[in-house]
Formats: C-alpha cells, sequence, structure tokens
C-alpha cells in the first residue's frame, strides 16, 4: 500500500491582532519583554465580530479545496477538532459543510462527519482517524478533510489571557501524500488530569503552572513510548522537531528536556562531558532528591552549550515562527508549528525531500502523542501556496480599548453589539441566528 498523509494545508487566521508587548503588557502593568522573551509571543490573533470556528475553519476548507481543485464528490469524511465548540450535540463539521455546499457544486450528503474532542491533541487524533479510515480501505478512494479550529479565549484576567489566539488549519489527508507522510509507529503518554478543562463553561479553568509540568511529564512518556517501537531517537534523526506550541516558550522547555533524553548513551554526550560532564544516572545517586538536583545541574549547563543552541536554532527555532505572530490556536497549534518550520525551510532553499520530523502533539486533561512524518516530493510547491504571512500582515490592529469589546462580543454570556472591524470579503461570515438558535453563515463576495 503507498503511504497515507498530509497532502496539502491551507491556514485561516482571525483578522484581528492584539499586539501582547506594545498594547496588552503596558495595559497589565508588565515588562514587554514577559511577552517576547519569556512567552515569547509578538501578538495573539482574535476573530472580528462575523467570525468564528466555523467562518475560519470553513474559509481555510475552502482555499484548500479550491487551490486542489477538488469537488465535493472527491471527500468522504470531514472531521473537525475543536476545544470551542457551541453546541453539545450537532457538530461543527455540518456546519463547515453548509458552508462549503454554498459555493461548491455538489453536496457532502455522503461524507461522515464527526466531531473530536481531546483538548488541543484532538487535531492529531482526527489525523489518526483519516490515517486509519484510509488505511483500512474504507475511503471508496476519497480524502478525508481535517479542520482543526479554535478561538482560545481566557476570562479576562486570567493569567492565560497572554496566551490567546484565534484561527484555522484544514488538513487534506489521503494516500500517496504531496507534503509529510505519517508514520505508523505512535507513542502515547495519558493520564487522568486536571490541569485546564471546561466544565461546561465557555472560558477555561486553567492551573497554568501545572498545565507545563504536564505537558512536559506526559511528552516524556510519549517519547519513550515512542521509542519502545520505532527505537530510540538521535537529535540529528530529525530536521525538525515540531511540538504543540501554546506559546513558543513552553515549546522551549520541552525541546531542552527533549534534546537531554535523545543524546543520551550518543557520541553527543560524550562530546560534551569535558564541558558539562556526564548525564547523572540514577543508580549512582544516593537518594532520588540527590538525583533529581543533579539532573536539573545538568539541564541548565546543557542549555548554554554550543550543541544545544545550535540544534535548536535548527530543529525547534523555525517551528515557532507562526506561532510567534498569531499565539494560541489550540488544536491547530502543533500544524502550524509543522507549517512554520517547511515554510522556513522553502525559504532557505533546503533540500528536505526524505527528511525526516518529529512531531508531537498535547492535549490537556491529558495526553501527548509524538509519531514521526516523512517529507514528500511536492511539499515546496504546497508550501509555497500558503498566504498566512499576508494574513498576518492585513489583520487590524486593535487598541486595547476595543479588545475588550471584541473579547465581550465573543462572550456567549454577553449581548453587546460591537461594529466590525475588517470588511469581509471573499469569505464566509457568520449572519445571525436560526429560529432554532442555530448559527447561520453566508458566503459574502
Ligand atoms: N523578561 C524575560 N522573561 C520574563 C520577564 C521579563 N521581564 N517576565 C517574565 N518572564 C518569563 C518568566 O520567567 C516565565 O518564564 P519561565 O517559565 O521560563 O520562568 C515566562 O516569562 C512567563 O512568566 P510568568 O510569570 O510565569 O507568567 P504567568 O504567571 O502570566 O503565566 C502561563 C504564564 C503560561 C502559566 C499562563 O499564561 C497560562 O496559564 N497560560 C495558559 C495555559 C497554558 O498555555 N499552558 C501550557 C500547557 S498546554
Amino acid at each position: 500500500m503507498t503511504g497515507v498523509g498530509i497532502d496539502a494545508i491551507e491556514i485561516w487566521t482571525g483578522k484581528l491582532k492584539l499586539d501582547l508587548p506594545g498594547t496588552f503588557a503596558p495595559e497589565k502593568g508588565d515588562d514587554p519583554a514577559k511577552y517576547t522573551k519569556g512567552l515569547g509571543l509578538h501578538a495573539s490573533s482574535f476573530p472580528d465580530t462575523y467570525e468564528d470556528i466555523v467562518t475560519m475553519g470553513a474559509n481555510a476548507a475552502k482555499r484548500l479545496m479550491e487551490r486542489k481543485g477538488l469537488t465535493p464528490e472527491d471527500i468522504g469524511r470531514i472531521d473537525v477538532a475543536t476545544e470551542s465548540a457551541f453546541d453539545n450535540s450537532k457538530p461543527v463539521s455540518t456546519y463547515i459543510a453548509g458552508c462549503l455546499e454554498q459555493v461548491f457544486e455538489g453536496d457532502f450528503r455522503h461524507a461522515n462527519k464527526g466531531e473530536r474532542k481531546f483538548a488541543c491533541v484532538a487535531g492529531t487524533q482526527s489525523i489518526d482517524d483519516a490515517y486509519n479510515w484510509i488505511r483500512a480501505g474504507r475511503n471508496r478512494g476519497r480524502a478525508a478533510l481535517v479542520i482543526a479550529t479554535d478561538t482560545a479565549l481566557y476570562e479576562r484576567g486570567d493569567p492565560g489571557e497572554a496566551t490567546q489566539g484565534a484561527g484555522a488549519v484544514a488538513m487534506l489527508i489521503d494516500e500517496d501524500p504531496s507534503l509529510v507522510e505519517l508514520s505508523p509507529e505512535q507513542g502515547y503518554g495519558s493520564m487522568d488530569e486536571t490541569d485546564f478543562l471546561k466544565p461546561n463553561q465557555q472560558f477555561p479553568s486553567v492551573d497554568g503552572k501545572r498545565s507545563v509540568q504536564v505537558y512536559l511529564a506526559r511528552m516524556r512518556e510519549a517519547l519513550t513510548d515512542y521509542e519502545s517501537v520505532a527505537g530510540k531517537t538521535h537529535p540529528e534523526e530529525y530536521v525538525f522537531a515540531p511540538f504543540h506550541t501554546p506559546f513558543p516558550g513552553m515549546v522551549r522547555k520541552a525541546a531542552l528536556l527533549g534534546y537531554r533524553h535523545m543524546i543520551r548513551d550518543t557520541e553527543i554526550e560524550e562530546a560534551l562531558a569535558d564541558e558539562i560532564g556526564m548525564q547523572p544516572r540514577e543508580e549512582e545517586c544516593e537518594t532520588e532528591e540527590e538525583y533529581l538536583d543533579a539532573v536539573r545541574e545538568y539541564t541548565d549547563a546543557l542549555k548554554g552549550t554550543e550543541q544545544y543552541r545550535a540544534w535548536y536554532a535548527r530543529t525547534i527555532d523555525p517551528t515557532l515562527d507562526i506561532s510567534r505572530e498569531v499565539g494560541n490556536w489550540y488544536t491547530g497549534s502543533v500544524h502550524i508549528a509543522r507549517a512554520a518550520a517547511l515554510k522556513r525551510a522553502l525559504e532557505d532553499d533546503m533540500d528536505i525531500e526524505g527528511a525526516k520530523l518529529l512531531v508531537g502533539s498535547y492535549g490537556s486533561g491529558a495526553q501527548a502523542e509524538i509519531h514521526h512524518e516523512t517529507v514528500q516530493e511536492g511539499w515546496q510547491e504546497e508550501i509555497a501556496a500558503l498566504n498566512i504571512d499576508e494574513q498576518n500582515e492585513r489583520r487590524y490592529d486593535l487598541s486595547f480599548a476595543e479588545y475588550e469589546k471584541v473579547h465581550q462580543v465573543h462572550n456567549h454570556d454577553e449581548d453587546v453589539e460591537v461594529e466590525e472591524f475588517t470588511v469581509p470579503e471573499d469569505e464566509f461570515a457568520f449572519d445571525g441566528w436560526g429560529r432554532m438558535g442555530e448559527r447561520k453563515y453566508r458566503y459574502v463576495e
């Protein structure tokens, strides 16, 4: 059987922008460096008044279908991953299919539609579902449309307010893909955790500091589990390592621990021994505390080495290029990390066909998943078609007062009228409420 993977990708950002160091930090009384250096964020995207998870998802999917010359007949499955759903029964994929049927010939009556939930890892799980459906031979020659779409808003005043964002990623999963082929090998780290949840409420209850620790713990387990099926990882084996990016500072922490794990018992650990010693081994320490102290000391020293810095600059930093400008997109975050890395490779004229990516997804609650992907022959054409830089450039730059209004407009408990900041054009827009409380959408020429 030929490989299965991501054939095409399109990204749609919310059309408003909040400048974090310039606009948000001064109002909060924060040093702008907390955002640019600490969290690693420059801006967050927000949806305009007529945008939501449906419009952003449908707009990304429309771009993808048009570019690939697809009709609804070519698609046998539409899965939406989101943690921002507004209906406990009717899935967002039905709304998105309804939007697409307004502009494409034919319909999606034959297509299996659903919605996946497991916090931010759900986008990757939807890709898995599509992969399994195709590998099982149940797709009748059709491809799957996976859409990760979220408005990642936190309650006003919550520390998470610094890491908001809004946008959608549409991906076509198919045989013989043009972008990346997925590995059958996967690793998981999954455990019942209470780090971030939305118990029938729009804005999350978050224990931010704990969520950072849970991310690292589950990711470590997923890497070990992945190695149990794929063999030991080595940092030089992967051209890029896109990870779930709630904010780039989170990935900075994960990358250091991942690198430490991967270089253990390798020539890199040996080469660094003169400079920072060998990694502490648990069996050589008398107590667990002594071991953990020694690991912390080694990790701190490793962070400063030329080898680590060069690896980070090559393998991790390019994955953060888009996130830095748009913030957290929850289910879409790891997918914009992959896109960002491939985009940097294209800009730097790198020859990466056949190279491997190590992809780490994470969802609070909590589960991490790791697999690898192999870059395919058509990757350059696919990535060259992205227009995320232009979209980011075109966003309306909110003042703080405007940000406060936008937050209110998207708060399900508030009923406020706010003028739109941008004019919809060639895109889907929210068009009010129907008689059963459903949302309505129209395509604006
Ligand atoms: N210059 C440079 N760095 C600075 C700084 C300055 N002036 N001020 C603060 N920082 C650094 C901090 O040291 C910290 O980095 P570190 O964790 O490496 O030490 C970082 O900036 C964030 O500062 P902190 O004080 O921890 O921010 P916070 O209390 O506002 O909380 C989160 C940050 C991420 C916990 C919070 O935004 C949150 O809850 N986010 C939502 C949950 C989330 O995304 N979790 C991730 C797992 S999915």
